[in-house]
């Protein structure tokens, strides 16, 4: 791809599916470039022919990286570095709910691993592509899952009794703690970083589940957004002339939103970092 292009180039994790395709496929609509970093090359390759019908610009990269795998992450950040001379927009979109305990090839818990480490790794690891973007924007999806959490910091990696809520409800609360410790951290080089909480959106998200998170899931699909809808605060934060310099926030709907005491928490957000920076080996 060409990498003197003067377009926005956003690259986006999950991008084959659900609010990860939407937000790629709008945001390729407004002119953005778009790497889209997908675990399967199948459907992404599926997903990119969807997002380059719509895109303007024609510029639609496919990358491959299991997130749960610091290896992969760590291959994929080398690509994107040779690849491509800057980066304006990352977005940590991918996910999951893991319905019984796993443990990622470096024995780490898959929802943590996926959900967290492998995207503050990943977002570290391009810190300096981002530092030659313009005005360069970090958004990580996170949820109001966040509220479930139970945060002990000696309990994330391995944890002693599994509960796949409490283990998402960990990560998305991990989620807005690293992206406000973000945003502290690189400030001075003008990068902002926001996470947020894209609505109940009926995509595949949990569908591998079964117990009681796959019924109540059930039970409110008529209820739901759709990907679009779902989609609509991702695409804001990237894009949006709005949220211009705005940066340490949590958003539902579009507007800043006050998370739990403990997403608040400086200490959480220092400790949880130094933490994930020895796990990774940073
Ligand atoms: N849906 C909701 O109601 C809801 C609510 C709050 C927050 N969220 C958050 O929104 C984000 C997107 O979820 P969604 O609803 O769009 O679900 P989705 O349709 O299941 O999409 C999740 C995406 O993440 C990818 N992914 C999962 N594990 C991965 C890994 N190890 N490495 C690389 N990619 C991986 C999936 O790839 P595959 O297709 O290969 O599995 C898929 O592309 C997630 O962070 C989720 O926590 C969703």
């Amino acid at each position: 791809m060409n990498t003197a292009s003067s377009n926005r180039l956003c690259l986006i994790t999950g991008a084959n599916s659900g609010i990860g395709q939407v937000t790629a496929r709008e945001l390729a609509r407004q002119g953005m470039d778009i790497i889209m970093v997908c675990r399967n090359g199948q459907k992404g390759e599926q997903a990119r022919q969807e997002i380059m019908a719509a895109s303007r610009t024609k510029k639609v990269d496919l990358l491959l990286c299991d997130l749960s795998d610091f290896l992969s992450v760590r291959k994929l950040a080398e690509e994107v570095n040779r690849r491509y001379d800057h980066l304006d927009v990352l977005i940590n979109n991918a996910g999951l709910i893991a319905g019984k305990y796993s443990a990622s090839p470096q024995g780490v818990e898959t929802t943590f691993a996926t959900n967290h480490l492998g995207p503050f790794l990943l977002t570290n690891l391009l810190l300096g592509l981002l530092r030659k973007g313009r005005e360069p924007r970090v958004v990580s999806v996170s949820s109001e899952a966040h509220r479930f959490a139970r945060f002990d910091l000696d309990d994330l990696v391995a944890p002693k009794k599994f509960s796949p809520i409490r283990a998402y409800g960990n990560s998305k609360l991990a989620n807005i703690l690293f992206a406000s410790e973000l945003a502290r951290q690189v400030s001075a080089g003008g990068i902002t970083s926001n996470s947020l909480h894209p609505g109940a959106v009926k995509t595949s998200f949990g569908a591998d589940n079964n117990g009681v998170f796959a019924l109540l899931f059930g039970l409110a699909r008529p209820l739901m957004l759709t990907a679009e809808q779902g989609a609509e605060t991702t695409v804001f934060l990237a894009s949006s002339p709005e949220v211009n310099g705005k940066t340490g926030l949590y958003f539902d709907r579009k507007k800043p939103k006050t998370p739990n005491a403990d997403a608040r928490s400086d200490y959480f957000a220092k400790e949880l970092w130094e933490m994930s920076r020895r796990i990774t080996r940073l």
